[in-house]
């Protein structure tokens, strides 16, 4: 743990996040997907889950326009966004729960990003096993909460699941990509899937 402490300190995007004084690095990841492929639109509505600590809703939020961000996330969230933030304290496992609450607000997104992550345990299997789980449940959102022509982007740890989860996503968009912005460790087995136009 010191050393992974040791090494986050040295870290390039780490440190201009505190420069900048930024929620998390993770903020540079959405930021680089989307100068390149123009997700975040002036006014979007965003839904943002597993968004703590708040790097990526804080990007959404930052770009000119009037966006909006609706977040989810199983840990409580710090951080005072404006009054074009709403967040969730859920635990993603609770999918109907979710869902109901959603259908009652008539919540309908442009764009859903999901940089949803288990806690890891060391064992590589078990730890792909849970993302893919948390990702395939992001994925399910698409369905009732994504708007025609909507963008969807979520995480993944890479492992046996994950060319089947990209092949569901390609079915249901237009045009699908995985992504590896810079700021993603390149140790790391984290890719993100990107699904443009929902059909
Ligand atoms: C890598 S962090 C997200 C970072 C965020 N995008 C940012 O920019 O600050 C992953 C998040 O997923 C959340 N998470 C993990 N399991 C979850 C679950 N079952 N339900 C909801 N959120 C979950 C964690 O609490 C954590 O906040």
């Amino acid at each position: 743990m010191k050393q992974w402490y040791k090494n986050r300190k040295k870290d390039h995007f780490y440190q201009l996040a505190q420069k900048n004084d930024l929620i998390s690095r993770a903020y540079y990841k959405l930021e680089e997907i989307d100068k390149k492929h123009q997700i975040i639109k002036k006014s979007s509505k965003v839904l943002d889950i597993g968004c703590c600590p708040g790097g990526w809703t804080q990007y959404v939020l930052n770009k000119s326009g009037n966006q909006s961000v609706v977040g989810v996330d199983i840990l409580p969230i710090e951080k005072k966004f404006n009054d074009n933030f709403i967040f969730y304290n859920f635990d993603l496992n609770e999918f109907e729960k979710i869902s109901e609450v959603f259908i009652s607000k008539n919540y309908c997104f442009d764009v859903i990003i999901s940089d949803i992550a288990p806690n890891t345990s060391g064992n590589q299997f078990l730890d792909q096993a849970n993302s893919y789980n948390l990702s395939f449940l992001s994925f399910q959102f698409i369905k009732s909460f994504l708007k025609k022509g909507g963008f969807f982007l979520v995480k993944n740890f890479q492992g046996e699941d994950t060319e089947q989860l990209f092949k569901e996503i390609k079915f249901q968009f237009n045009k699908a990509m995985y992504v590896k912005p810079n700021a993603s460790d390149k140790k790391s087995k984290e890719i993100y899937i990107l699904g443009l136009e929902k059909k």
